[in-house]
């Protein structure tokens, strides 16, 4: 039987992996799991791209050899997918030696074509992207897709009949538009293709790390000839192997779209010119940002998924990958919207409902699943079936975010529903006894069919929940009413999503929190660092270092005691002035900082304020504020901050206080 065959690009091993490649993995297993639940059987496919010539230079720097990179790499990789619960069949590496040999073969089959010849190449070349750039695209010496340094590169190249392929290629689209989702990408890709392909240049002469032309060694592989190949060598291609057949074409190549370009023009064209069945769909997701950017290294703005699993626990990570991001589009991160998902979606909705049905059932039903014997009742049971049927439609198609939006749904109705039943009202008149058993029976079904659902994004969540209401032993999978049995065992009081004290959470400054850049220029063997330390004030972070201007000394910190109430004279000390945001911007290396231009009647001050997380700063230019106008400056991340705005303190979101009218700046606040 044919297998449906999911799989991830295979990742770099010059960076460690970051929350956006973890994105793209849980995508992947989300959908691999749900295909299980759904009876497939699932081939999911992940691994490494270890040459070219970024990964040798990474590895030059840092004096090793570029297989020792990898190595290193590829277990970080290993640790992360094992954390996650990442349920992939293969892990491939470049470097193995049966990859080498389904590349040859490809290439041999490729060159019978006559689709391979020698030449010469000129072309401005980024290392970033392993691509070369048309001059006409370039600026200030930097490539177009994610602004790399690109540099003139002249060499003796093998070239692939990449024109060729262009009407053949335009006839796939059309023939089969799911071939590349969603729809305005195909579009995309199809207007890039009309324009004209130019023959491809696939291999390298300048630096080594890379497979060896088969019959001239001064040649490498391109690379991404070299990774693309992957998809069908893992399979065991290039040696008979059965699993090619249950597996190949592919179901789905989940891709980020900065890679759309190699995977639905170059990839079917090598198929075609070897003759072998093209991918069903190459699916593209947006990008995470961060800082209004693309995460990468080189703009050191990563978020590394590490401390966020240690903080959160890996579901809830998991949950709101899948769940903020609408695939295809892109997606700001942020940890504020992180813990709403984890405090709103899982602990108070989810959670609430869980604890509520299993402690009305232990206080009502001795513990044990009722039966529902009550009057005809299909009220949930048909809300249930609706649910159920919008979420297979969104999941088949990988609308993960609006699956998730329709059990939720059905998470709200069956609060509603034990709300309007008012169970603990039925549970003291015994002539109600059969109507209580429904309603907590129902109740309890509605969540077994949530348990089941949220499954491929949480599923050490679904499994304790199914364990909690006595559903572990319904048969695996069901989403049909009716699969829970009267009489088991259920649990309660297990609290299934903790709440986050957000308060507490957010008045932490880590030293290396999650987004910030020291984890991207860290090496990739280096440990992670979640240890907080406590922040002062809601908008002073902690200074660069001791003895920063401004700074209190250790002895000048102890607390001194505080009198219950302060003087007039007290007060007037603090010189509260009204300004006026002339500019706004982010603090590059620092996640919860703007820093701001204030302009306070007679002079501008410089403000860094702790407000990036609930403030764009563009949204602030023109706003009038209360700025404390004597407080000693203090710098911070290299800056000084000449005075600090009023917030209030929402549950640890800082909530600048403003006018209600217009005032000019510098009049006193008293
Ligand atoms: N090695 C190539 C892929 C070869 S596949 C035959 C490559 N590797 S990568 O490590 O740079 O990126 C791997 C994937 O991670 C890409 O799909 C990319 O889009 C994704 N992401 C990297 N940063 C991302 C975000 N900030 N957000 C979401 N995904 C992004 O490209």
């Amino acid at each position: 039987m044919k297998r449906f065959y999911v799989t991830t690009p295979i990742y770099y091993v010059n960076d460690v992996p970051h929350i956006g490649h973890t994105y793209t993995t849980v995508l992947a297993d989300v959908l691999a799991r749900f295909q299980r639940l759904m009876g497939r059987e699932v081939y999911f496919l992940t691994g490494t791209d270890e040459h070219g010539q970024h990964v040798e230079r990474a590895a030059q720097k840092q004096g090793i050899p570029p297989i020792q990179l990898a190595d290193r790499v590829v277990e970080r990789y290993h640790q992360l997918w094992k954390t996650l619960g990442i349920s992939h069949d293969d892990f491939i590496r470049t470097t193995e030696e049966s990859h080498r040999r389904g590349v040859y073969n490809c290439f041999e089959r490729v060159k019978a074509q006559g689709d391979v010849y020698l030449d010469e190449y000129e072309g401005m070349y980024c290392t970033g992207c392993e691509a070369f750039y048309p001059e006409t695209q370039i600026v200030d010496g930097r490539c177009p897709d994610l602004g790399h340094p690109v540099e003139r590169l002249r060499e003796a190249s093998y070239f692939f009949r990449l024109s060729k392929y262009q009407q053949p290629l335009l006839d796939w689209y059309r023939d089969h538009p799911e071939s590349v989702r969603p729809d305005f990408r195909l579009n995309e890709v199809r207007r890039f293709v009309e324009m004209g392909l130019r023959d491809l240049s696939i291999s390298r002469t300048s630096f080594r790390w890379g497979i060896p032309f088969p019959d001239d060694d001064r040649h490498i592989f391109y690379v991404w000839f070299d990774a693309l190949c992957n998809y069908v060598t893992a399979l065991g291609y290039a040696d008979d192997s059965p699993l090619y057949d249950a597996c190949w074409p592919a179901d789905v190549h989940l891709v980020g779209k900065d890679i759309v370009r190699f995977h639905a023009v170059y990839w079917p064209a090598f198929l075609m010119s070897a003759g072998l069945p093209l991918p069903k769909t190459i699916f593209a997701h947006g990008w995470w940002l961060r800082s209004e950017a693309k995460m990468s290294k080189s703009t050191g703005n990563i978020v590394d998924p590490i401390p966020l699993i240690d903080a959160f626990g890996v579901d809830p990570v998991r949950y709101f990958l899948m769940r903020e991001m609408a695939i295809g589009q892109d997606a700001s991160f942020s940890e504020e919207a992180l813990v709403d998902r984890i405090n709103n979606d899982l602990a108070n909705d989810l959670g609430n409902l869980a604890s509520r049905v299993t402690r009305l059932i232990e206080t009502s039903c001795a513990g044990a699943v009722p039966r529902a014997a009550g009057a005809a009742d299909t009220h949930l049971k048909e809300a249930a079936a609706r649910a159920v049927a919008e979420y297979r439609a969104a999941f088949q198609e990988l609308r993960f975010h609006e699956g998730l939006a329709a059990l939720w749904a059905l998470v709200g109705e069956t609060n509603r529903y034990i709300v309007r039943h008012e169970p603990w009202s039925l549970a003291k008149d015994p002539a109600q006894r059969p109507q209580l058993e429904t309603v907590l029976y129902n109740a309890a079904e509605a969540l077994r069919i949530i348990a089941v659902a949220v499954g491929p994004v949480m599923p050490a969540a679904s499994a304790s929940l199914l364990e909690q209401i006595g559903g572990a032993d319904a048969p695996a999978g069901l989403l049909e009413w009716g699969g829970l049995a009267p009489g088991k065992k259920i649990i309660a009081g297990r609290t299934l999503f903790p709440r986050v004290d957000k308060g507490a959470y957010f008045s932490e400054l880590p030293t290396t929190p999650p987004g910030k850049p020291d984890t991207a220029s860290s090496p990739p063997d280096g440990g992670t660092t979640s240890a907080h330390t406590r922040r002062t004030t809601m908008d002073q972070p902690a200074p660069d270092k001791p003895g920063a201007p401004g700074e209190p000394t250790p002895a000048q910190a102890a607390p001194a005691p505080q009198p219950a109430t302060i003087t007039i004279d007290d007060f007037l000390k603090v010189k509260l002035r009204v300004g006026k945001i002339l500019e706004a911007e982010r603090l590059a290396g620092a996640d919860k900082l703007l820093k701001l231009v204030v302009d306070i009647g007679d002079e501008r001050r410089t403000v860094l304020a702790g407000i990036a997380l609930v403030y764009e700063p563009e949204t602030l230019v023109g706003k009038s504020i209360v700025l404390v106008a004597n407080l000693a400056p203090r710098k911070m991340r290299g800056v000084e901050s000449q005075g600090m705005i009023l917030a209030a303190d929402d549950d640890g979101r800082p909530i600048i206080a403003t006018f209600e009218s217009p005032v000019p700046p510098g009049a006193t606040v008293r």
